[in-house]
């Protein structure tokens, strides 16, 4: 028989915030009480959904379409948490969501003596029913397992939300990272499973996140993110198949796994991918390494940069980060952030990600400052603490990481110039037209692709245009052998050479045959950057 796995959650928020949820809270509560009540706000939305479907709105994860009468309303509604909060709140706290795991993790079984976890959920502002359905799905699925044996037992539980329970209140607003840093403080469960206020957990989401924990403590584990539709809170699965990555800007984008990853699996998806980066917003992690390792970096402000340095750090040091591919929880994207940063998003995340880079990636910080202008005037504080926590893990270099970690990464282990690419004869820069800043900034790398961020130069035809298309790391179109004395930059594929373009070119260099001509020679350097 399998374990119930007890789980303790620490409620973590801010005041500024509490004040809004208890407006929140009390609008809400009182609708529920008035449930059969006429002037009920939801109850002409909520029937003419039940009497076309005849069963509650969003049961097993589906789409809620909400009247064409009520749409006024619902956009007013959205605006409150840039969600539709008319659809969520008219689906079941406990409404059931399907089984979208992979077969081979359906019939998987797990040890006994499963750890302990404390779970830790940070709220800004956030609807009465999404935070609810949280909590409720948590307790829902964790008991899942043993719904059989266990039903009464269970209803009451939930009923009566018997799992111990906390709310923190920090004394003013202090973001996401130390609103964390104080909840992981008040824990005392074995593990420490962070996870944001919007998020639906599915059957079967949390034994393989501590099994993989149990196997090693130094794993620091993501489920699968699904995703809620912000419009309709339709439950759709994630993918098995992207990972976690970064660009030259250090925002966190998904890319697909690659195939030395797959290899190293043998094929078999239900395993565990090691992943460059998390998204941050939900993961387990031992709780006395989550110590050990330097929590979170807490001159960090509010929200940003922390799951990058979090990232870096733990595979730097010595730990891993993976995503347990048959781990699935569901969360709500936003298009945008129903929040207002205090000196703007803009600052705070680039104070964030100056931290980090100065910290953790030694001299590849420049391919942060080059594409990103101005950043290196933001002010970031006093990193020496990091620095020396870094010191004492005896931490790995950044380039170790890009080698062994990320080799497919945005940001090359080894290149010949990160700069411009000037023209011989007109002094004229190549420029990637269609961007503002920085234009003019390429990396030749070890791999012969002339990129910028995540863009590379690629030719599909003789005495064609180049252009700007996404790397593939396959050489092919995209591969250009610079010959450093000749300054001539061959398009491999071709055989032809880059040159300046004609009139009739449009302004986009082009391959021609080389020539040797003054028009096909490029001095590629690097820019010297005064930080
Ligand atoms: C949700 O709770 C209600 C009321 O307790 C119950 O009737 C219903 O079966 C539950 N739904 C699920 C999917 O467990
Ligand atoms: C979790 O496990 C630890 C160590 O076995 C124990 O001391 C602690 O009381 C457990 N916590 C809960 C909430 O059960
Ligand atoms: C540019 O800098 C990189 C990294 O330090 C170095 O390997 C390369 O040789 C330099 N290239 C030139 C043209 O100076």
């Amino acid at each position: 028989m399998r374990r119930f796995v007890y789980c303790k959650v620490v409620l973590t928020t801010s005041l500024v915030w509490v004040l809004v949820d208890v407006f929140l809270l009390l609008y809400f509560s009182e609708c529920n009480k008035c449930d059969n009540k006429k002037d009920h706000s939801l109850l002409p939305a909520l029937r003419a959904v039940m009497s076309r479907t005849h069963v509650a709105p969003g049961e097993m994860g589906k789409a809620v379409v909400i009247p064409k009468d009520e749409q006024e309303k619902m956009k007013e509604l959205f605006k409150i948490n840039q969600f539709n909060l008319m659809a969520s709140d008219m689906i079941a706290l406990n409404r059931s969501l399907p089984d979208v795991r992979l077969d081979g993790c359906k019939t998987k079984t797990y040890p006994d003596d499963l750890p302990n976890t404390s779970i830790v959920i940070v709220f800004h502002n956030e609807a009465w029913s999404t935070l609810l359905r949280t909590i409720h799905s948590i307790l829902l699925v964790d008991d899942a397992s043993e719904r059989d044996f266990l039903k009464k037992k269970l209803e009451h539980h939930v009923a009566t939300l018997e799992v111990p329970m906390r709310i923190l209140r920090m004394e003013q607003r202090s973001g996401l990272i130390r609103a964390r840093l104080r909840g992981a403080a008040a824990t005392r469960g074995q593990v420490i499973t962070f996870l944001d206020a919007h998020c639906e957990c599915t059957v079967g989401w949390l034994e393989p996140l501590l099994a993989r924990i149990k196997e090693d403590r130094r794993a620091v584990v993501c489920p699968i993110i699904d995703v809620i539709s912000d419009e309709t809170f339709e439950y759709m699965a994630g993918s098995d198949m992207t990972y976690g990555g970064f660009n030259w800007k250090l925002n966190f984008r998904w890319y697909p796994v690659p195939q030395r990853e797959m290899d190293r699996r043998k094929g078999d998806r239900t395993l565990p991918v090691r992943t460059p980066t998390m998204a941050g917003g939900l993961f387990s992690i031992d709780r006395t390494y989550f110590e050990e390792i330097g929590t979170y970096d807490s001159g960090m402000d509010i929200w940003g940069g922390e799951n990058l340095e979090m990232s870096f750090r733990i595979w730097q040091c010595g730990g891993s980060l993976e995503i347990v591919t048959c781990s699935h929880v569901g969360h709500v994207f936003r298009k945008a952030t129903p929040y207002s940063f205090p000196g703007g998003t803009g600052q705070v995340i680039n104070k964030n990600n100056r931290r980090l880079a100065e910290v953790w990636m030694d001299e590849f910080k420049d391919f942060f400052y080059i594409i990103s202008p101005g950043v290196v005037r933001v002010d970031y504080g006093d990193v020496s603490s990091r620095k020396a926590l870094r010191e004492s893990l005896k931490c790995k270099p950044f380039s170790w990481y890009l080698e062994n970690i990320y080799p497919d990464s945005q940001i090359p282990r080894r290149y010949y110039s990160l700069g411009e690419i000037r023209n011989v004869e007109t002094n004229q820069c190549v420029d990637n037209m269609g961007r503002k800043e920085n234009e003019k900034v390429f990396s030749y790398t070890a791999d012969k692709e002339i990129r910028t961020d995540d863009l590379c130069l690629d030719a599909s035809r003789l005495n064609g245009p180049v252009v700007m298309l996404k790397c593939h790391h396959m050489k092919g179109n995209q591969m250009f052998e610079y010959d450093a004395e000749r300054l001539t930059l061959l398009h491999v594929n071709s055989n032809q050479c880059l040159d300046m373009p004609s009139e009739e070119d449009k302004m986009v260099p082009t391959l021609r045959d080389c020539s040797g001509r003054r028009s096909q020679q490029w001095i590629l350097r690097n820019m010297t950057l005064s930080v």
